[in-house]
């Protein structure tokens, strides 16, 4: 079969297209035919080095894949197979033909669910959904969403009102970005590639802001904090896009106040995982969450889309024999 083999750590060239076995299921696990494997943000970073692989290259690339059941392990139901599913796997191996992954990692697609839209919108749904949920929001509350025009902060865009906010603020990276965000239901959209945003956002909403979802992190964080409700406001910190988790102190928070969330670990993940048939669900009720579809062995133009920050939704890899 063919698969996406990252052979170091570096550029996007470092993902080659190699004819290699293909895989069978070990006990607990399934196998499915991929038909759409999402390109997601945290594996660029992988693939560049700023984190350890979990099995070093050379090593079958990627996180998640969609697509049909077509054996099962032991241990696992016989009537699994053709049924479609999103998979996660272990921590390598889903940029292939034939993708094996552990049964427990699998969630259903829904019939009017296409495995692009699922595979798209999987991880960036679940995230958000569990976000919303941590956030406890009031109904009448100011949030302000970051990078919010793609991924995660699309869809905590598109939820909030549901979840109790009645004010969104995002921000988003140039004009078509800021455009998307508007379109996908922003009131106001401030520029994050301005130097001096966070102090427009602090005069635009000062001391109203009552949760930040925080993935640039860095020092925007910390000077985000005057904009925020004093005795209430809450920052969720999930991402640090800007290469550097939120940088904030007790001793800054204190006095307003406020409090940080650290939203990441195992626990947070395995709370994210199981709102994952919840997102695929909703998924024909939201915006479509795919960019672009490119064939299997343009992982590496999938990753430089990914890493030249145009994208207006998520890159999807497509097999060959699934085009
Ligand atoms: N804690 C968790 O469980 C969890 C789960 C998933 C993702 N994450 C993290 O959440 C963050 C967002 O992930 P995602 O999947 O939503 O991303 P995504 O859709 O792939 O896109 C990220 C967006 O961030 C913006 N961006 C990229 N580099 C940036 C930078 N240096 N500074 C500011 N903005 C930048 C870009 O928007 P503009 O062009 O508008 O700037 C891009 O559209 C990442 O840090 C990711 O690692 C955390």
């Amino acid at each position: 079969m063919q698969a996406i083999v990252m052979t170091g750590t570096g550029g996007p060239e470092v993902l080659v297209a190699r004819e290699v076995p293909r895989p069978r299921p070990a006990a607990g696990e399934i196998l499915i035919r991929a038909a759409a494997i999402p390109v997601l943000y945290p594996e660029t970073q992988l693939r560049a080095g700023a984190f350890p692989m979990a099995t070093p290259p050379p090593v079958i690339f990627g996180f998640q894949a969609a697509g049909e059941v077509v054996e099962v392990g032991a241990g696992i139901a016989a009537d699994l197979v053709g049924r479609r599913v999103v998979v996660s796997t272990d921590g390598s191996g889903s940029y292939a033909e034939f993708v094996c992954a552990p049964a427990q990692n699998a969630t259903l697609i829904p019939d009017e669910v296409s495995a692009e839209d699922a595979a798209a919108a999987i991880m960036s749904g679940s995230i958000a959904l569990t976000l919303l949920n941590t956030a406890k929001l009031t109904g009448s509350e100011t949030v302000v969403v970051e990078a919010a025009a793609t991924g995660v902060g699309s869809y905590l865009i598109q939820l909030a009102r549901e979840f109790g906010a009645a004010r969104v603020i995002a921000t988003a990276g140039g004009p078509a970005k800021i455009e998307h965000a508007r379109a996908l239901g922003a009131d106001l959209v401030i520029d994050h590639r301005n130097e001096g945003w966070t102090d427009e956002l602090a005069e635009r909403a000062p001391g109203t802001v009552d949760v930040v979802f925080d993935s640039i992190g860095g020092t925007s964080a910390a000077a985000l904090l005057p904009a925020m409700t004093p005795g209430s406001g809450r920052m969720l910190s999930y991402g640090w896009l800007s290469g550097a988790p939120a940088q904030v102190s007790a001793a800054e928070l204190i006095p307003g106040g406020l409090t940080l969330t650290a939203c990441a670990g195992p626990a947070w993940q395995q709370r994210a995982d199981g709102a994952r048939t919840d997102i695929l669900a909703r998924v024909p009720a939201l915006a479509s969450p795919v960019e672009t579809t490119l064939p299997l062995d343009q992982a590496a133009r999938g990753h430089e889309l990914v890493e030249s920050r145009r994208p207006l939704g998520k890159v999807i890899l497509r097999p060959a024999a699934t085009a």
